[in-house]
């Protein structure tokens, strides 16, 4: 049996404590699925570090760990002028940007925390509270985006369907219920038949790592596949849609997401499968047209050659490990919103759900 909490939700990341000597308290998700361990961060390098390290992870969960991490930036400075608050707040603000680049929720989130930190006039100790109020209503906003999210992608969702996912869009990389994984939540809530089919990810398998245990605990049937089996799968006729989350949406709906994610699409379009996107209104990024300009990370070689420390390829090898790719809007069925399911996936009808001033990055 593997390690943490069965049939009960938790909180990704959280903040522990008041303003001026609280911490960020996460889930190290890179000790999944084997041990269920908290870290607690007490200063921006430590926050800056679990998320460029994947203890914390998925584009929401980013956004609010950055968020609370920038209260940290803060501490110290309480006791002098709002000035000094503002510096410490702005630096750790600019440190954390440098943690992952695809993901606009990081940006979005940290956007939220500058606005207040330059706007507000307070003394500095209730400024710094202002702040830390703020990240909070960041994390308790996805908590209902997520929700949301899930009560109207199961609408779409019948009994008996099977659903393929890629990487982990749960709960583990929001506040605490997933984009993707909330429609199956939501479906499974209600009482409906649900099967998933969890791809495991390469290369840092958080669909076997997260998604399968996360589904496991709250009893939701899964059924684990290696990337390269979802084309057999798919053409034995064993899934019936396709649901993944994202870390960018361009404004005509060109959705980044984990490396593998374009392929899942293409083989979803052969074999005539809906592929859909869940995804909040935190996740678009309206000031790009398309997918071509939404920044791909990549990540250490190490991670394909020596996986979880075994060394599984020759020494000196070329290798190549972006960690996102980018997945025409052609190819998206729907996308799954707070708002609403937004179809057919194009620059008019995001604008018209979202707003034509959308979402500010
Ligand atoms: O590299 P990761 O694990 O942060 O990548 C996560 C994903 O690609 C998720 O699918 C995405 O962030 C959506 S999370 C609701």
């Amino acid at each position: 049996m593997s390690a943490g909490p069965v049939g009960e939700t938790w909180e990704t990341v959280s903040w522990v404590g008041d303003s001026a000597s609280g911490f960020v308290r996460l889930i190290d998700q890179t000790r999944l699925p084997t041990e269920f361990v908290r870290i607690d961060c007490r200063d921006v390098a430590t926050v800056w570090e679990a998320i460029r390290s994947l203890r914390v992870r998925g584009a929401p969960a980013i956004g609010i760990a950055a968020a609370f991490g920038a209260v940290l930036g803060g501490q110290g400075m309480v006791g002098g002028d709002s000035d000094a608050l503002r510096k410490g707040l702005r630096d750790a603000s600019e440190q954390l940007r440098t943690s992952r680049p695809t993901a606009v929720n990081l940006f979005w989130a940290l956007d939220r925390i500058d606005r207040v930190a330059d706007s507000v006039e307070l003394p500095a100790d209730q400024l710094l509270d202002r702040v830390l109020e703020e990240a909070q209503a960041i994390a308790d906003e996805d908590k209902a985006m997520c929700r949301a999210i899930g009560r109207f992608g199961a609408e779409l969702l019948p009994s008996g369907h099977n659903v393929l996912t890629h990487c982990n869009a749960g709960g583990l990389a929001t506040a605490d219920y997933g984009t993707a994984l909330a429609v199956i939540f939501a479906a499974h809530e209600q009482g409906k038949s649900v099967h998933v089919f969890a791809d495991e990810t390469r290369p840092l398998l958080q669909g076997s790592r997260l998604t399968a245990w996360e589904l496991q605990r709250r009893g939701v049937p899964v059924t684990l596949i290696c990337d390269n089996m979802a084309a057999q799968v798919m053409k034995e006729g064993k899934v019936q849609m396709v649901v993944v989350g994202a870390d960018r949406i361009a404004a005509n709906g060109d959705t980044a997401n984990k490396i593998g994610t374009y392929g899942v699409a293409v083989l979803a379009k052969a074999h005539g499968i809906p592929f859909y996107v869940a995804a909040p209104s935190s996740t678009f990024d309206l000031s790009l047209p398309d997918g071509s300009a939404i920044p791909i990370e990549q990540r250490d070689p190490a991670e394909i050659t020596a996986g979880f420390g075994r060394v599984t390829a020759p020494e000196g090898i070329a290798v190549y490990n972006p960690a996102f790719d980018v997945t025409p809007a052609a190819l998206i069925a729907g996308i799954m919103t707070e708002r609403g399911v937004i179809q057919p996936v194009n620059a008019a009808s995001i604008a018209a759900t979202l707003g034509t001033a959308g979402v500010p990055h």
